[in-house]
Formats: C-alpha cells, sequence, structure tokens
C-alpha cells in the first residue's frame, strides 16, 4: 500500500473531525492583542483558554523590553548552537537567575519545553536504567519515556502504593543491570489542575534510591510563596533533583529551563541532543524572559491577582453545582456530561450566543461521554468576566442537561 493512501485513509482521533472543525474548534484564529477580551470571528470574545497566568504577555512594560531587544539585537544574534558559536552571557545570567528563584545551585536554558523534557529524559537514562511515571504525564514526558531504551514502569496518577511497588519492580532490576531509577511527575496536572504528590514521592526517598524529575509547566510563577512552583508550595523543592519548567506558561514567551546540582547540569549541557544540535535562544527571548523573570520575582502582585480570579471563578462555580473536579491549582476543569456532538454545540454556543471561549476537552483525551471546559483565569481577567462567565456556564448548563444540544446541525456534524 502507499504510505501516504494509508495514512489518508485514517486521519487520526483529531484529524477525522477536521473538515467539521478547521478554523472553529481545531486551529481557530483568536485576533487582537492578547488579553481576556479578543476577537474570534470578527466578535469580541471572553477568553479562557490562554497560559498567560500573570498577564504578562502583554504588559507595557515586558512589551517595551522585547521592542528594545528586538531593536538592539535582531532575531539571528547569537548564531548557531551555545556549545560552538551559539552563548553569551546574557544565557548564562538568565539560567542563574532561574536557577536562584527556584533554589537550585545551578541552571540551564533550553530552547523549547517540549524538546527540553524528552531530551533531558534521553540524556539521563541509558538501557540499563529504569523510568518510573506517572500515567497522566504531559506528551512531552511519554515521547521522553518512549525513546529509553530500558524498562519503563508506569503508576496509576498519584498512586504512591502502586509507585512504591514499581520502585521495588525497579530495584530489582537495576540490582541485575547495574543501572539506576528515574521517577518522573509533574507539579501540576495541566487538564486536571490537581498537584502531583511530589512531597509524598520525595518522602520515598528514606526506603528507595531514585533520582526525581518535575515537569512544572503549570506550577512556575503560580504556586509556592514567591512563586517558585509547586516544590515550594508542598515545602519539598530539595527533594527534586530536576525542576524542570517552560517560559510558555507564566512566563509568556517561548524557551524553558531546567535546574538542579551544578554537576547534573554540566552533565546536561554537554550530553542534551536537542541543545547540542540546535541554534540557541535568540536575544530578545533570553533579554524579555531576564525582565519577565525580574517582574514575576520582584512584584507579587500578578500573582495576588491570579488567585483572586481563581478563587472567585473556583467557588463560584461550585457554589453553582459545578464539579469542577480535584484541582488545587489555577487550572480549571468543568467537567459535564454529553457527546462530542454536544460538545461542539454547546462550545459554538458559549462562542456566538454568549461571546465565552474556552476549550473543550473531550473524547479520547477524557472518557466517551464526558466533557471537560478548560478555564484558564489569569492576573488580566476581572471580578465581572468571572461573574459572566458562571452565568453563561449555568445557561449552558441547563440546555446540554435538558437536551437542546443533540439537535443542533454541528453536533450532528460531529456523530454520535
Ligand atoms: C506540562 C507541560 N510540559 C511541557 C510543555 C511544553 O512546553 P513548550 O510549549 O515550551 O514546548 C507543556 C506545554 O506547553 C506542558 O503543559
Amino acid at each position: 500500500m502507499d504510505l501516504f493512501e494509508k495514512l489518508l485513509s485514517n486521519q487520526g482521533p483529531l484529524g477525522k473531525h477536521s473538515d467539521v472543525s478547521e478554523g472553529y474548534f481545531m486551529f481557530p484564529k483568536l485576533e487582537g492583542q492578547i488579553a481576556p477580551r479578543m476577537e474570534f470571528m470578527g466578535k469580541e470574545v471572553l477568553t479562557w483558554s490562554l497560559n498567560n497566568y500573570l498577564g504578562l504577555g502583554n504588559h507595557p512594560d515586558v512589551r517595551e523590553v522585547d521592542a528594545q531587544a528586538a531593536a538592539d539585537w535582531g532575531l539571528a544574534y547569537p548564531m548557531g548552537a551555545r556549545m560552538m558559536s551559539g552563548n553569551t552571557s546574557y544565557h548564562e545570567q538568565l539560567e542563574q537567575e532561574l536557577a536562584d528563584f527556584v533554589s537550585k545551585p545551578a541552571g540551564l536554558l533550553l530552547n523549547y519545553g517540549y524538546q527540553g523534557v524528552l531530551s533531558v529524559i534521553d540524556a539521563v537514562v541509558d538501557r540499563k536504567d529504569v523510568i518510573v511515571y506517572d500515567a497522566e504525564c504531559h506528551a512531552c514526558i511519554i515521547d521522553g519515556v518512549r525513546l529509553h531504551m530500558g524498562k519503563r514502569f508506569v503508576f496509576p496518577h498519584n498512586d504512591i502504593t502502586s509507585l512504591k511497588k514499581q520502585l521495588e519492580r525497579a530495584e530489582k532490576l537495576t540490582q541485575e543491570t547495574g543501572g539506576g531509577i528515574l521517577v518522573i511527575t509533574e507539579g501540576v496536572f495541566g487538564m486536571t489542575g490537581n498537584l502531583g504528590a511530589i512531597n509524598e514521592i520525595v518522602a520515598l526517598k528514606s526506603e528507595h534510591n531514585f533520582r526525581l524529575l518535575v515537569d512544572d509547566a503549570h506550577g512556575f510563577g503560580t504556586m509556592g510563596k514567591t512563586g517558585a512552583g509547586t516544590g515550594e508550595e508542598l515545602h519539598c523543592q530539595d527533594g527534586i533533583d530536576i525542576y524542570f519548567s517552560t517560559f510558555a506558561k507564566s512566563m509568556a514567551a517561548i524557551g524553558a529551563f531546567v535546574a538542579g546540582s551544578p554537576e547534573i547540569m554540566k552533565f546536561l549541557k554537554y550530553n542534551m541532543r536537542s541543545q547540542i544540535f540546535a541554534k540557541s535562544l535568540p536575544m530578545p527571548f533570553v533579554i524579555g524572559a531576564l525582565k519577565r523573570l525580574d517582574m514575576l520575582r520582584e512584584n507579587p502582585s500578578h500573582k495576588n491577582k491570579l488567585w483572586t480570579i481563581v478563587r472567585a471563578l473556583q467557588e463560584g462555580l461550585k457554589s453553582k453545582g459545578f464539579d469542577i473536579g480535584t484541582t488545587q491549582s489555577p487550572v480549571t476543569p468543568v467537567v459535564l456530561n454529553g457527546t462530542v456532538g454536544e460538545a461542539a454545540a454547546l462550545s459554538k454556543d458559549l462562542r456566538e450566543n454568549f461571546g465565552i471561549f474556552c476549550s473543550a476537552v473531550i473524547y479520547p483525551v477524557v472518557p466517551k461521554g464526558m466533557i471537560i471546559l478548560r478555564l484558564i483565569p489569569t492576573a488580566s481577567h476581572s471580578l465581572d468576566d468571572v461573574a459572566e462567565t458562571i452565568a453563561a456556564f449555568e445557561a449552558i448548563k441547563g440546555k446540554l442537561v435538558s437536551g437542546d444540544y443533540k439537535k443542533e446541525e454541528v453536533a450532528i456534524a460531529f456523530g454520535e
């Protein structure tokens, strides 16, 4: 069979809806400046889909520094991989400041979060080692684990009893191979908003010998007293051996970093293929990240405002009888029952008639029959935005329960 013919006969779980969803549910264009109110298909919408937690994405001070850095340096400098010709004192300053902020002695800058996590995992384990990871980890961790040539064991989300069993299995194996164990979890799980049981995992170090990698993409800037992340929140930052975060969320930019001991950061610097064989981050990204970090670190009002909105939204939804799962972070899932078609019809209704734009998580990401409307509150939202959204959610829930969405054209087009 022709390879491309085979691909086109099965477009995948998301691609199969492309005819009805492209441009609207998938690959929509949110236009205008990054803000709670943006334009979608020519109409203003109140958006709850941007991970711009601290509202830094369009902050005038940040925009000014970004623009100045672009004017001063352009997008090319420095050229080449950092190891060869692409290193600068700014890159080194940023990684040290990030490390200091998360209370680790050393840091290492990464070009992208997804590639970074993949490549950290690839660099730290070989075929003799065993990876033990949480079942709900992000795709970048799963794909990093897929690269691993040795054994990997998974434990159900935050199930410490199962993790212990997997650690015992891993220990038996590594005693034979002479390898080590890497445990991987997340700080804040991006779909449910609940926290990884990092403190309980760290406590297992007294009985088991392993190293812990934590992806804190959603926790950096949002969790902990100073915003240093979930390890700070759960008082176990010291037990995290490799701390990771992306700049794609609270930092509202692109890039990522890891932090840990100077010896391990040095090892990664010389062994991470995604960094050795790729061009270094251009200056506007590095200077822009320094500015964002400065604002995040020095001005707690951004995080305080974020949490005012988070509490109002989550308590408001709960008081109206909505199921928001087990979130302990700003990520706010609203769990409803319905088909993929109903999810499409209610999302359309929210956008067209209530002017509210949020992401719907549907099968196969969640079980059949479940719809999660995922809201990301930010420091730029207002309490009025929260009230407007809760009122709209009450209205659409009523229509969903009475079966109104089943009859909509878009629901029929999606099937089921
Ligand atoms: C948990 C988690 N890890 C890693 C990433 C990837 O980061 P990036 O967007 O910088 O590639 C994301 C998404 O942005 C994420 O949610």
